[in-house]
């Protein structure tokens, strides 16, 4: 019932072009309507967000999507198998799409994502909209896995902040691109890529861009996912002044898994990175470069780069 009103509040909002951070079941989304223009320059002046890093756009529904982008075989096999979940299929937009083209920053394809969140799902229903949702994070900076987080990052532009609890998974969803030729990789996330190749295929590793161009996923903006403090990967033992977040058997201040389960370890990044900011340094134990430990790399990496 609280929940129910406190929807109804947030879609109120979405529909009056304001801004409303949503929990999905990976990362809490800094929401607003896909088709106001408006809306969508809000979300990215509120994130400081380069303008030609471009949003997901979340449905609700399969019938939904397939309004707003061109569906092939694959799409359609992706989306029957992983949808609602943490997967972006980047598809060629619709010839009548309604989304903003701010939301796609100048590409001509448009991310969608069907996220596994009754909230999120009931946000969508409610607002009548297709909503944009980057992660609820200043750019560049940890992306938020809890309500509070999302309010300490963005609670000054979003006009609410729905409150979902902590979210299931706590990495950003996997966004694969599938364009004209090969379906590629463009972010590792919270579905293993595997899984995705296990359905159509082989996927490419995604061109860098040059300086100029527009990214082809901004997932690879080089800096990203940070934390303030510097951060060090495959530590073993701290350095003079450094948290230590360790993993399996190499104890820290805090352990992303003490039994070493990487699914448990992507739940606890962002959350763990937070409480060890503001220290000298954070040292990282190693994590193994498989399954879901791919995606936890890559965000570390990037974070890494200082
Ligand atoms: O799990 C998630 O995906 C979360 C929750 C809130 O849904 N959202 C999220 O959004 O992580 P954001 O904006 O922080 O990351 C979106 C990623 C970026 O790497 C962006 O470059 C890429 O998706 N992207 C968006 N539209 C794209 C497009 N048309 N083609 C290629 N990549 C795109
Ligand atoms: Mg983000």
């Amino acid at each position: 019932m609280i929940a129910e009103a406190a929807v109804a509040r947030a879609a109120g909002l979405i529909r009056a072009g304001r801004l409303v951070a949503f929990p999905t079941e990976t990362v809490y989304g800094l929401g607003a309507d896909a088709t106001d223009d408006r809306a969508v320059a809000a979300v990215f002046e509120a994130k400081g967000r380069p303008r030609f890093n471009p949003l997901i756009v979340h449905v609700a529904d399969r019938e939904a999507a397939e309004a707003l982008a061109v569906f092939d075989d694959r799409a359609r096999r992706l989306a029957g198998r992983f949808w609602p979940g943490p997967l972006t299929l980047a598809l060629p937009r619709a010839p009548d799409c309604p989304v903003s083209w701010l939301a796609s920053a100048g590409l001509d394809t448009l991310a969608l994502r069907w996220p596994a969140h009754p909230l999120a799902e009931a946000l969508i229903r409610v607002a009548g909209r297709p909503l944009v949702g980057p992660s609820a994070n200043r750019s560049g900076r940890l992306s938020p896995t809890r309500a509070a987080h999302a309010a300490a990052e963005l609670g000054r532009s979003a006009a609410m902040v729905l409150d979902g609890g902590p979210c299931r998974l706590g990495l950003e969803s996997t966004v694969v691109g599938l364009g004209a030729g090969a379906a590629v990789l463009l972010r590792p996330g919270a579905l293993d890529a595997e899984a995705v190749e296990a359905e159509i295929g082989p996927l490419a590793e995604p061109r860098l861009a040059a300086d100029d161009a527009p990214r082809p996923a901004p997932g690879m903006l080089l800096r990203h996912y940070a934390p303030d403090s510097p951060l060090r990967m495959e530590a073993c033992a701290t350095r003079p002044g450094e948290a230590m977040l360790g993993f399996g058997a190499v104890a820290g201040d805090l352990n992303l898994s003490p039994s070493a389960d990487l699914a448990e370890a992507a739940g606890n990044l962002f959350a763990m990175l937070r409480r060890l900011d503001g220290r000298g340094g954070i040292a990282v134990a190693s994590i193994p470069e498989r399954g879901l430990g791919r995606a936890i790399n890559d965000r570390l990496r990037r974070a890494a780069r200082g």
